[in-house]
């Protein structure tokens, strides 16, 4: 036993109760490994890997296990909009278990398939969920660990403060893991102390040696404070957490009255969500990787406010950690 021993490194089978999440585009197999590396777990995502980064599947996923032999994780977004991505995210799932992936994070959805295919092969899901409602579906499902995303994400935020979504879902027992807000180590602790099992970091993870974001986008996110982050619903269709840069000023936040309209509809939203789907996969690729920083488009949760420098990840981990050791008594967690 170390004094950082919760459910979460257990079931990852990792050091350090951080995951470096799952980020569409800056997920890089090389970032991924460093935060393994250095005892967390970073968690691949799977589109990111292959469109942005150009990695065939498995050989990136092979190229990671080069980098680090500890354990890393993957990223199943499993909301059933096409059935051709579907069809291609069970065969992610299949390739990662048959790389010897054992850490799934779902998000959207029912997990319910993916928890079936990991838990045959002793492996482990933890489903992010923003309120009661997805935490109740993911439990029934059979998920191993929540993450509890709350409103200061990057991403995807949700409604709620931290405090709130813990109360929220600490009776239903299983580990809950903070996402949204954490960019230093003193949040990191102070989410340990709330009685969280873990957290999961995006934001912090950019400004990183290793991510492949480009340059003006990791200076956007050191120059940034809390109030610069603002909900978009222009790249989704639903609200996305960007800082608030000249581009995202000139579009507007708000989806457009015809895309309103069709995300309103049974049938026409889910037609809406693919095209809001493609289209974000496109633009957010062109603009993580452009070095002019003309189409700033970029995801960032209010984490900015706690983030000063570009580090490596191995660092951010060792620094997290040892923050928790000297504050934490092991009795604590
Ligand atoms: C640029 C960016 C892209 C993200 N993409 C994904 C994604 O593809 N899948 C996912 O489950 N979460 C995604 N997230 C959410 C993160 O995994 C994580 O939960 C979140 O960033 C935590 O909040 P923080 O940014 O304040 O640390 C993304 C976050 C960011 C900042």
């Amino acid at each position: 036993m170390t004094p950082l021993d919760t459910p979460l490194t257990t079931h990852a089978g990792i050091e350090v109760p951080l995951i470096c999440g799952a980020m569409y585009p800056c997920s890089n197999p090389e970032l991924v490994a460093a935060a393994s590396k250095a005892g967390a777990i970073g968690i691949v995502q799977p589109i990111s890997l292959t469109y942005v980064h150009g990695h065939e599947f498995r050989e990136g996923l092979r190229l990671i296990a080069r980098l680090t032999n500890k354990p890393v994780g993957m990223n199943a977004l499993i909301e059933m909009s096409s059935k051709r991505y579907h069809e291609r995210m069970v065969e992610w799932v299949s390739i990662a278990l048959e790389e010897g992936v054992r850490f799934f994070v779902t998000s959207l959805g029912n997990p319910r398939w993916v928890c079936d295919r990991v838990h045959a092969v002793g492996g482990h899901v933890y489903h992010d969920v923003t309120e009661r409602k997805w935490a109740l579906k993911g439990r029934d499902a059979g998920v191993d660990g929540l993450i509890a995303v709350n409103r200061r994400a990057g991403g995807h935020a949700g409604p709620k403060s931290a405090e709130a979504l813990y109360a929220e879902l600490a009776d239903l027992g299983l580990p809950l893991v903070c996402a949204g807000g954490i960019g230093s180590e003193s949040v990191f602790v102070a989410a340990l102390r709330m009685g969280y099992a873990g957290a999961q970091l995006g934001t912090r993870f950019i400004a990183t040696l290793e991510c492949r974001a480009s340059a003006v986008y990791k200076q956007a996110i050191l120059d940034a404070d809390e109030d610069d982050i603002v909900l978009s619903e222009r790249i989704t269709g639903v609200p996305v957490a960007v800082i608030n840069t000249p581009y995202i000023q000139r579009m507007g936040l708000k989806a457009g009255r015809f895309a309103r309209w069709m995300l309103r509809g049974h049938k026409t939203k889910h037609w809406m969500r693919m095209f809001y789907g493609l289209k974000s996969i496109w633009q957010l690729k062109r603009s993580s990787l452009d070095e002019s920083g003309e189409k700033d488009y970029w995801q960032a949760g209010k984490s900015v406010s706690g983030i000063d420098r570009i580090e490596s990840a191995g660092d951010i981990v060792r620094r997290f950690r040892d923050a928790a050791l000297r504050s934490l008594p092991a009795a604590s967690r």
